[in-house]
């Protein structure tokens, strides 16, 4: 499938509601078939940016465009080719998915020849085919999630916005939500989604814009965030036999480590300062000692150590 290069973009991006700014002149541009996480605090603004993205709320000054059209100018022209899953309301229990697509498809102008095509191929996207026939009130959240994810793809969008897609869902369930967003950017989409998980963004997304106030804060790939933004974090250590005082002593002692202790008799939590490099030079030193570690792995994502930092200075 080919397609043009798809793009959002924030311009001076405000909202407010009396005299407080959910979005402050928020600026932003993501610009082809990619996976975005979008991060932040409770109150950040994120749904209230993808609110703007889909038409549902008008922005009080600057404007949200979309493949270069402003989503309030040309509403429809602007959002034919974005789907969204932002405060979707539950579907019907006692429909199957079958009929609920079906609806959703009229709802959404999708011609009658070719909507039962659509309804197969999203179910298919979201592999729910077997279940198609079967009521939504018998599924799990998980399973009405990727309900929900269907319905957004009835008209083969181009660019996808999800607010929190695995929220309330079990890690199973999250899962599976993550496998489809995967798939999703096969078909070469953009996919914009907020998230709290930030080893969720980590695992699916190419890149993440992490907002705060209202404000973008940095918007990068997620490696290149890491490198920047890192400034130390934990590692859990574990070891072949009991850790000693003295192997105790000796780990304190690699030049990086802020802290060393015993989780339990064969593992160790330390914490270190500095970026990637003193994490490699901690990892080679740890080695180097030869005092029986066997395991050795960061406490905290890394995306969650520059998450944590970035909101911190923003306080
Ligand atoms: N309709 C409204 N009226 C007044 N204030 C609102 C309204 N909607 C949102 N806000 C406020 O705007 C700010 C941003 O809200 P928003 O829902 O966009 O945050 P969020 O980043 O999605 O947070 P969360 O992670 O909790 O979902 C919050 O302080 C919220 O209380
Ligand atoms: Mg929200």
């Amino acid at each position: 499938m080919t397609r043009a290069t798809q793009t959002l973009e924030a311009v001076g991006l405000t909202k407010k509601y009396g005299s407080f700014k959910a979005l402050d002149s928020l600026n932003l541009r993501i610009e082809g078939s990619k996976c975005v996480g979008f991060l932040g605090p409770n109150g950040a603004g994120k749904t209230t940016t993808l609110k703007i993205f889909t038409g549902l709320i008008r922005p009080s000054a600057g404007s949200a465009l979309v493949n270069g059209m402003d989503v309030h100018a040309q509403k429809r022209k602007a959002l034919a080719t974005v789907a969204a899953l932002v405060e979707t309301p539950e579907i019907y229990p006692s429909f199957t998915p079958n009929e609920a697509l079906m609806m959703i498809a009229k709802l959404r102008g999708v011609p009658p020849e070719i909507r039962r095509k659509k309804v197969e191929d999203a179910l298919h996207e979201v592999r729910m085919e077997d279940w198609r026939d079967k009521k939504v009130g018998e599924f799990s959240k998980g399973m009405k999630q990727r309900i929900n994810i269907a319905s957004t793809l009835l008209n083969d969008p181009e660019i996808v916005l999800l607010d929190e897609p695995s929220s309330g869902l079990d890690p199973r369930g999250m899962s599976e939500v993550r496998e489809i967003i995967r798939g999703l950017k096969e078909r070469k989409r953009l996919i914009f989604m907020s998230s709290h998980l930030l080893a969720e963004v980590t695992e699916v997304c190419d890149e993440a814009a992490l907002v705060d106030h209202g404000k973008l804060l940095a918007y990068d790939t997620i490696q290149r965030l890491t490198e920047r933004f890192s400034v130390g974090g934990v590692l859990e250590a574990g070891f072949v036999g009991p850790v000693t005082a003295e192997i105790l002593k000796s780990v304190e002692s690699i030049r990086g480590v802020v802290s060393a202790a015993r989780i339990d008799d064969k593992s160790l939590r330390l914490k270190f300062s500095g970026g990637p490099d003193a994490q490699a030079m901690i990892y080679s030193e740890l080695g180097g000692l030869k005092i029986g570690v066997n395991s050795l792995r960061p406490a905290s994502s890394a995306l969650e150590d520059v998450y944590l930092n970035l909101v911190k200075e923003n306080v």
